[in-house]
């Protein structure tokens, strides 16, 4: 089963060629975010607009890399939500267009389901444990902040434990990483500074809320207190320490909440996807914590963790293989397909 894969959900065009055990035969991803970085965070038109103009070379590319075409293909999956409509489109219509074409199959996938099966994707290298089901998974992204239960690769599957109520835990480290002129996005800036700083320097306070659920606005407003009153660390020294404080806090409340939520699911392996498990501070105290434990933690190298459309072909892979497929009237929806329990801005559903 070879699957063409197409993600254009936000700001990267990604396109992969990939089979169902999670073997990556091409994985494509134009980033776009030197484009959207003077503005300090992504702009919905500029997005489409990119994706459009760079969508047919990503294919291209993917095919040539994989040294395949459209006719060796059993299925074609794409992205069509959670996203921003207007850039989920440019990829739902091309995926459209070509499965049209070659009268392929076609499979829509929500994008959480694939940074949550992302963990099963080979790439060639030394081969790696994968996760037995049911496990506990973290996705911690730009845009998503959540805790599942995940019994199985398909949505009803899936159930969503808590999630955050404000602030996504990437969102959080894009405006503070504005907030100390750090450029955008801030997440790899602060890992990178926070490497070389004390954690304990400045004692921000880890947020109170229920067991599950996360609130990140909170860290931000103390961080922009602290700036208020101390002003940007002038030192590298300063400013390393700040980060590394702002990190802890971040990583802390995560890590934490995520063992809570596998002991008390029973489950003996967690995983960690989306962009921010990328985080060096992260992936040390969750391997740490599971070894503590006893438990088993599974975190996808760094590729796998930010958006690409690996992860959208393997996810896709597994409907297909169930003999699952999608009408031509397959529509891209900003909302994810996953059961949610937490209401923005407070309180359980
Ligand atoms: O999953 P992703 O590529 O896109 C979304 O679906 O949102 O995640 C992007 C987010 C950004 O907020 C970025 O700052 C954050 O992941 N990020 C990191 C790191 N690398 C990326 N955050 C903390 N540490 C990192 N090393
Ligand atoms: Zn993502």
């Amino acid at each position: 089963m070879l699957v063409l894969a197409i993600e254009s959900s936000c700001d990267e065009t990604g396109a992969a060629l990939v089979d169902a055990e999670g073997n990556i035969f091409a994985d494509v991803v134009q980033s776009q975010v030197a484009l959207h970085a003077e503005y300090g965070g992504v702009i919905p038109e500029l997005a489409s607009r990119d994706h459009l103009r760079n969508i047919g070379f990503v294919v291209e590319e993917a095919f040539s890399k994989a040294g395949r075409t459209l006719a060796d293909v059993d299925g074609i999956a794409v992205t069509h939500r959670p996203g921003l409509v207007g850039a989920l489109l440019v990829g739902v219509q091309v995926a459209k267009g070509l499965a049209w074409a070659s009268d392929k199959p076609l499979v829509g996938v929500d994008h959480l389901v694939g940074h949550l099966l992302a963990v099963f994707l080979r790439d060639g290298g030394p081969e790696r444990a994968r996760p037995a089901f049911p496990f506990v998974s973290l996705l911690v992204s730009g845009g998503h902040t959540a805790i599942y239960r995940v019994d199985g690769p398909s949505v009803g599957e899936i159930r969503e434990l808590g999630a955050t109520r404000d602030d996504a835990a990437g969102e959080a480290f894009d405006k503070v990483g504005k907030l100390l002129g750090l450029g955008y996005p801030g997440g790899p800036v602060i890992d990178r500074l926070a490497a070389t700083g004390n954690d304990r320097a400045v004692p921000f306070k880890i947020p109170v809320v229920t067991e599950y659920e996360f609130s990140f606005s909170g860290i931000k407003t103390q961080v922009a207190a602290h700036v208020r009153e101390h002003g940007v660390p002038g030192s590298p020294e300063g400013m390393a320490d700040l980060c590394a404080s702002f990190q802890r806090t971040v990583v802390e409340t995560l890590t934490r909440k995520l063992f809570a939520a596998a002991s008390k699911e029973g489950v003996a392996s967690v995983v960690v996807g989306g962009g921010v498990a990328a985080n060096r501070g992260l992936r040390a105290r969750i391997h740490a914590e599971a070894e503590k434990r006893g438990m088993q933690a599974f975190i996808p190298p760094i590729a796998h963790c930010t958006d690409n459309a690996a992860m959208i072909g393997y996810a896709g892979a597994m409907r297909l293989v169930r003999g699952e497929r999608d009408p031509w009237d397959l529509v891209a929806q900003s909302v994810t397909a996953l059961p949610r329990t937490t209401r923005k801005g407070g309180g359980r559903r």
